[in-house]
């Protein structure tokens, strides 16, 4: 963004629509010098998401990572985290089902594909079935606007999840409902044999599992 661009932003927001069959209308909001991304109705990148995963990241992350499964990439907003804030440099896949997204992340956020960051077009839930790696740590940041998609609350999907989990990993999943998940669904993760730690009203709009297989 222009040195103009961001001064003008305290005072005049800008804001930008980009259509997306899967996700709705996007927005791009400079907002007070910075960038962000929203859905219709929800933050989705570098706003309170990003301090969100910010928060889980605090939580979990370890100099001993070194793949990382970030299941939504969004605008990639907590990939800048990990390599800005917590210094990461190891290798990163992040898998996103919305070409749009992947664009944005590009032209807007400056995200591009690298020998240590590879995008895959996929839906999550395909990906976890057919991945043979083993990741460290796995961020669940899986959203359309404010709902987590049916399949990502699914025994199978946890079940592919764990397959994908190095010994040692730990996995971040974060949930837009402030009371946390609901309690059929953490029934099943204790049933998989998920050690798991809930922090509620992370932000006021979100909840944190930190789960372990
Ligand atoms: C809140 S955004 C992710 C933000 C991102 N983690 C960041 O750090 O900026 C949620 C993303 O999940 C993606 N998504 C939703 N369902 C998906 C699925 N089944 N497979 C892959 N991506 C999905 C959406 O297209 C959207 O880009």
């Amino acid at each position: 963004m222009s040195m103009f661009k961001k001064l003008a932003s305290y005072i005049f927001p800008f804001s930008k629509k980009i259509h997306s069959n899967i996700n709705g209308v996007l927005e791009v909001n400079w907002v007070n010098g910075k960038k962000v991304l929203d859905s219709p109705n929800a933050n989705y990148s570098f706003g309170n998401l990003q301090k969100v995963l910010h928060f889980g990241l605090e939580k979990v992350y370890d100099s001993t990572v070194e793949n990382i499964l970030i299941l939504g990439m969004g605008g990639g907003s907590v990939i800048q985290t990990l390599r800005n804030e917590f210094k990461y440099t190891g290798n990163i896949t992040a898998v996103e089902i919305d070409p749009i997204l992947i664009q944005i992340a590009h032209n807007e956020f400056g995200v591009v594909a690298s020998p240590t960051l590879e995008i895959v077009l996929n839906d999550a839930v395909i990906y976890l079935q057919q991945n043979k790696q083993r990741f460290d740590l796995v961020i669940v940041d899986l959203f359309i606007d404010t709902e987590v998609p049916g399949g990502v609350m699914q025994k199978e999907f946890w079940l592919d999840l764990r397959n994908s989990m190095s010994e040692n990993a730990s996995v971040i999943f974060n949930y837009m409902n402030p009371q946390g998940t609901p309690s059929n669904f953490k029934i099943m993760l204790q049933y998989l044999d998920f050690e798991m730690q809930e922090y509620t009203y992370v932000l006021d709009t979100n909840s944190i599992m930190i789960l372990r297989a």
